[in-house]
């Protein structure tokens, strides 16, 4: 199976980030390569990118703002390298073409942002459409999306199915700001609908990373259909 993972930043790199948090990541993607899938991580920003972003919004634009995220994506995207070795290759892709050449030398892609006004949810909506995946998954610091933000309301409801046109609706009201962390960018939802992609939306641990290949995770599926 071909799968594009959405790593948030947060999960794999929470505050301080720690040996240990990114040693577990990169076993689990290491085995996932093993059983013998081809996989592609785009990993996000998560804490760096929200801090560099809030000191450089008082002084420019967003589009600015926005590039100073993806080199944070970056960042996160070289150390989850450095930690896979011979697994993946030294280089961290900008665009989907170097993508691919990567996936065609049997490597783990690990690719962070392309270009500014969308997060990494909409660029690996984006790079499964591009290499034809069999599956997305956004691993998440939330564990599946919900009827109202989970992290707000105690009483919000997990919705276990969906359709991609409802993930539309529900994601479309969503901020585009630099940094904003809502739980699907609503980009990501428009690609996810246009290219009929199979989504599923979990917390990004890796164990629930593992479940989701072996086809027993908690989090909301999404199916291609109205
Ligand atoms: P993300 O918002 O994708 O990071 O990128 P994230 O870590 O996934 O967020 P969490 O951890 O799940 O909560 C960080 C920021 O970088 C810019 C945006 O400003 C985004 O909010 N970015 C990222 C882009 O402008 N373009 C990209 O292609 C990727």
């Amino acid at each position: 199976m071909k799968v594009v993972f959405a790593l948030g930043g947060s999960v794999v790199m929470p505050r301080e980030g720690d040996v240990e948090n990114i040693r577990k990541y990169a076993e689990v993607f290491k085995s996932i390569k093993d059983i013998g899938h081809d996989i592609c991580i785009v990993v996000g920003g998560g804490y760096i990118a929200r801090k560099y972003i809030s000191i450089a919004r008082e002084f420019t634009n967003e589009a600015f703002c926005d590039e100073i995220g993806i080199l944070a994506t970056r960042m996160n995207s070289m150390l989850l390298i450095a930690a896979l070795g011979n697994y993946s290759v030294k280089k961290v892709p900008e665009n989907f073409k170097e993508a691919e050449m990567i996936l065609n030398l049997n490597k783990i892609v690990v690719m962070g942002g392309t270009h500014p006004a969308h997060t990494t949810d909409a660029v690996a909506a984006s790079l499964a459409e591009y290499i034809d995946a069999d599956l997305l998954v956004i691993a998440t610091n939330v564990d599946g999306v919900y009827d109202r933000d989970p992290r707000k309301y105690k009483d919000a409801k997990k919705i276990k199915h969906l359709t991609t046109k409802e993930l539309v609706e529900i994601t479309k009201s969503s901020s585009i700001a630099a940094g904003s962390s809502s739980i699907v960018d609503p980009l990501a939802s428009k690609i996810i609908d246009r290219a009929k992609l199979r989504t599923v939306v979990i917390r990004g641990t890796p164990e629930e990373i593992m479940n989701v290949i072996e086809n027993r995770h908690n989090g909301t599926l999404i199916v291609p259909g109205e």
